[in-house]
């Protein structure tokens, strides 16, 4: 599927991009050169890496602030604050959007049945694995501008670093756009990425999944122009090897290295989330009529339970284990009835799979323990996700280090504790993941914000990065 067509400006858009691609096509039949030699036409010189180091890497960030503040301008909610959920009508205006600048990139554009956009720069030995690159756009409700965007806008722009350096790639770099890394609409995060990584079990509950109006994730896709073909999701699946690499570059949504004033994060590791739905039934009534002894308050289990996850996490003993009751609902929800239901979801996460395992299976002890000892049912305790851990490839984390050092960056190696699209990439692809500092930590939040000095010095390294892996 290339670029759809919804308005006038699109249209022109469209028509460049086709003439950007043809002309690369044609490019490439009219030869019968060995390909280094066609690399060598296309540049005029031939490629000097060490032309790559240093000062021939300059980033636009005056433009990509413009872009970045532009997006922000997709929004439900004013700004400074950012919400954009996944299928709405504001979230495929965005997708235009980045389309559009993929297209003035000169990359050619595809996107899957879900929406994943990939924009391509075909390398010339377009035969090997390509290089990839990207991040997401949506925005949880009353969120900020830089989450996920930097490293889709950062992600372009470090493409057009790369041309106005001079620079040809060997392996084909690919921007990807992931759709739907927040879980707003339909509870599952990572969506795109989790499918690309072919997650089977995803794909089935995608057939029964529908939002909070009961609007199935298959219409809702078709309301945005994807998953057309009846049953067609299996085609975003990628091949493990798909890709030679992937990095992502990201804000790092913590306050380490702000004070730490140091410009990059090398990501080594990325811990591994899992989430628990639980709901207790207890037999309610009436808040004056009912004695203590006589209840079973589905509430107090509830309550419980959430003491019994702080507990269990810091039972562990590592500061890497953390875990959230983020969400508690009562039912009728009046104040003077008792809980006949309770409803927790709880987020647990950790670097250590195991470890965090055991975290796992105490609170499920924890949950029929307190059922038992209320007399309430534990009528769910579901683990929607359990995730593992992914590792930073060293080889990838080596030229992240390099392209740092050759830029004059700071940087320090570090651990990614929210997850990103890159803790699913990582499953069919060697994985790294570069962050920037960002104000105070803040994220999920309007006063999110990154400088632009701090934007371009990521978006240098990404570019420095993706250059030297593409020449492996
Ligand atoms: C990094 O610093 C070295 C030595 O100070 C200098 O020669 C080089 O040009 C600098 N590189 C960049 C990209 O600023
Ligand atoms: C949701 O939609 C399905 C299919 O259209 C329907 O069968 C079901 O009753 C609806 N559920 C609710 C809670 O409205
Ligand atoms: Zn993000």
């Amino acid at each position: 599927m290339l670029l759809r067509c919804g308005s006038s400006s699109s249209l022109i858009f469209y028509a460049l991009f086709y003439l950007c691609s043809v002309s690369a096509i044609s490019g490439y039949k009219d030869t019968d050169e060995p390909t280094i030699r066609t690399m060598n036409e296309f540049s005029g010189y031939p490629f000097d890496e060490t032309q790559l180091h240093s000062q021939a890497l300059i980033v636009d960030g005056e433009n990509l602030q413009k872009q970045i503040d532009e997006l922000a301008t997709f929004s439900d909610t004013p700004v400074p604050s950012v919400t954009r959920v996944l299928y709405t009508e504001n979230d495929v205006i965005a997708r235009r959007y980045i389309k559009m600048l993929m297209g003035l990139a000169g990359l050619s554009v595809r996107e899957d049945a879900v929406g994943n956009i990939f924009g391509r720069w075909e390398g010339y030995e377009p035969n090997l694995a390509p290089v990839a690159s990207g991040s997401h756009i949506d925005a949880i409700p009353y969120s900020g501008k830089y989450d996920g965007v930097v490293g889709v806008l950062g992600a372009i722009e470090s493409i057009n670093t790369l041309r106005r350096s001079g620079f040809k790639p060997r392996r084909s770099l690919d921007i990807i756009m992931f759709t739907s890394e927040e879980p707003t609409r339909f509870g599952i995060s990572c969506l795109g990425s989790r499918l690309m990584a072919g997650s089977e079990i995803l794909l089935k509950a995608l057939e029964t999944t529908v939002d909070n109006q009961n609007i199935s994730f298959v219409d809702a896709a078709r309301s945005a122009g994807y998953a057309q073909e009846k049953n067609d999701l299996t085609s975003v699946f990628l091949k493990k090897g798909s890709y030679a690499a992937f990095v992502e570059l990201h804000i790092e949504q913590g306050p380490i290295l702000e004070d730490e004033g140091i410009s990059i994060g090398i990501v080594t590791a990325i811990a591994a989330p899992a989430s628990i739905k639980v709901d207790f039934e207890g037999g309610g009534g009436h808040a004056g009529a009912v004695l203590m002894p006589y209840r079973n308050d589905a509430g107090l289990a509830a309550a419980q339970l959430a003491l019994a996850v702080e507990k269990h996490v810091l039972e562990s003993g590592s500061i890497d284990t953390v875990g959230t009751v983020g969400i508690l609902d009562l039912h009728p929800g009046a104040i003077n009835s008792i809980p006949s239901k309770s409803h927790l979801e709880i987020d647990t996460r950790d670097i250590d799979e195991e470890r965090r395992n055991k975290v796992i299976k105490k609170v499920h002890d924890s949950a029929e323990s307190i059922a038992k000892a209320r007399g309430v049912r534990l009528a769910e305790f579901n683990i929607i996700n359990q995730d593992p851990p992914a590792i930073s490839d060293d080889s990838i984390v080596k030229a992240m280090i390099s392209a740092s050092e050759e830029l004059n960056l700071s940087h320090k190696l570090m651990i990614s504790r929210a997850y990103h699209d890159s803790l699913f990439m990582a499953r069919v692809s060697p994985m790294g993941m570069i962050f920037i500092p960002c104000f105070k930590g803040y994220s999920h939040k309007p006063e999110e914000h990154a400088s632009v000095q701090d934007i371009s010095n990521g978006v240098r390294v990404l570019a420095l990065t993706l250059a030297k892996l593409s020449q492996k």
